[in-house]
């Protein structure tokens, strides 16, 4: 038995997301223009834009893929589907003759898909057709997926990006237990159509996940760059996660309702929509080529709801409008670039009484909001 069960949770850690913190202004000597946005998404991949469209089946097919890469970002497609289908999607991304701001060797577009280290044979016929390979599991920090990762990642040639995890301790297993690893996709339970943490009281906030795994990077001297993937709602909560420690930031509902995701716009009521679903949600469940992606007690259970996502435009309106957001940020931060965010930023703590004072307040809006 613990000692004391009281002592473990007057000693909890406090586990901060998105909305209790702000950045404070810092001094500036850079215009917004100025300031370069570009970064590493892995430890051979460099970007010129921080965004990374979420393995989602509403969210990352080829079309979005090669949008992402045309706009200087990467896509991630998504596992939902046959190994052949999902090879398909990629060949069709490099296939495709857009110029592209990320490009691999010969010109053609990045593109990452994602895999399950428990299914050697997905990982393999991935990694001969992909730029990077991203790890597609609620909770990496699983002996059962660590064993399997370790067999698989010698027959593996591409960058390999380890997640989900959200805690110090899985990087310090992750370094000790695997060959290499090339980046971390970081955050769990703050998903937008994510219900995991409610289903489950268990979670590691995208905000706090960053910062955790940021700290053990730094305190293991491994230079090697994190995704903040999870409950990003626009530029300041994508500002807030490179200021803690990530180089590039996952999205799912943001892209979810972009011209180019998989969905088919619908009319609801007068609006614009698309359908945007977890991987967890019992629709996407019955595809069942993802069902690995959570541990088996929970393959029953649904983790993830689907949603109507407003329709949002093209996927270029939606980054640059995110880019613009974050140039204005580190502007009043005082940073001209990510890595300079890590070192000039400071946070403040928004408390739950004064967090409506931050946004519009005391009116009415004429958008009737
Ligand atoms: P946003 O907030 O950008 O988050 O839509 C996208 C991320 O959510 C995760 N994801 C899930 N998490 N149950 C979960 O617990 C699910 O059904 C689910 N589907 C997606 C995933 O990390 C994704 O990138």
């Amino acid at each position: 038995m613990p000692l004391s069960f009281v002592s473990k949770l007057k000693n909890a850690s406090n586990v901060f997301t998105f909305r209790d913190f702000i950045l404070l202004p810092g001094r500036s000597d850079v215009e917004p223009k100025e300031i370069k946005l570009t970064t590493r998404l892995s430890r051979n991949i460099s970007l010129e834009l921080p965004f990374v469209s979420s393995p989602m089946d509403t969210v990352t097919e080829w079309r979005m893929a090669v949008e992402m890469a045309r706009l200087g970002g990467a896509g991630v497609i998504h596992r939902n589907l046959s190994v052949e289908d999902q090879v398909e999607q990629v060949k069709k991304v490099k296939a495709s003759k857009v110029e592209a701001r990320s490009r691999d060797s010969r010109g053609a577009p990045l593109v990452g898909a994602s895999i399950s280290p428990l299914d050697a044979k997905r990982s393999e016929a991935l990694d001969k057709v992909a730029d990077f390979l991203v790890a597609d599991v609620a909770h990496f920090h699983n002996s059962n997926v660590l064993r399997a990762a370790a067999k698989l990642l010698p027959n593996l040639s591409k960058d390999f990006i380890a997640g989900n995890i959200g805690t110090r301790r899985a990087v310090h297993d992750i370094v000790a237990e695997l060959p290499r690893v090339d980046g971390f996709r970081v955050g769990i339970g703050s998903g937008s159509v994510c219900i995991t943490s409610e289903v489950t009281r268990v979670g590691a906030p995208t905000l706090f996940a960053v910062a955790e795994v940021g700290t053990a990077l730094h305190e293991q001297n491994v230079d090697v760059p994190i995704i903040a993937d999870g409950g990003i709602r626009g530029a300041g909560d994508a500002s807030l996660a490179l200021a803690a420690g990530a180089s590039t930031v996952m999205l799912g509902s943001l892209l979810a309702g972009a011209e180019e995701s998989p969905s088919k716009v619908l009319v609801r009521n007068g609006k614009k929509m698309k359908v945007h679903r977890g991987m967890a949600s019992a629709a996407a469940r019955k595809a069942r080529f993802a069902l690995d992606r959570y541990s088996v007690p929970a393959k029953g259970l649904d983790e993830g709801v689907e949603a109507y996502v407003p329709y949002a435009g093209t996927t270029e309106d939606v980054l640059s409008g995110i880019a613009n957001g974050l140039r204005a940020s580190f502007g009043y931060a005082g940073a001209k670039g990510i890595r300079d965010l890590w070192n000039v930023a400071s946070f403040g703590v928004v408390s739950a009484v004064g967090y409506t004072e931050l946004g519009s307040h005391s009116l009415t809006l004429k958008g009737g909001r």
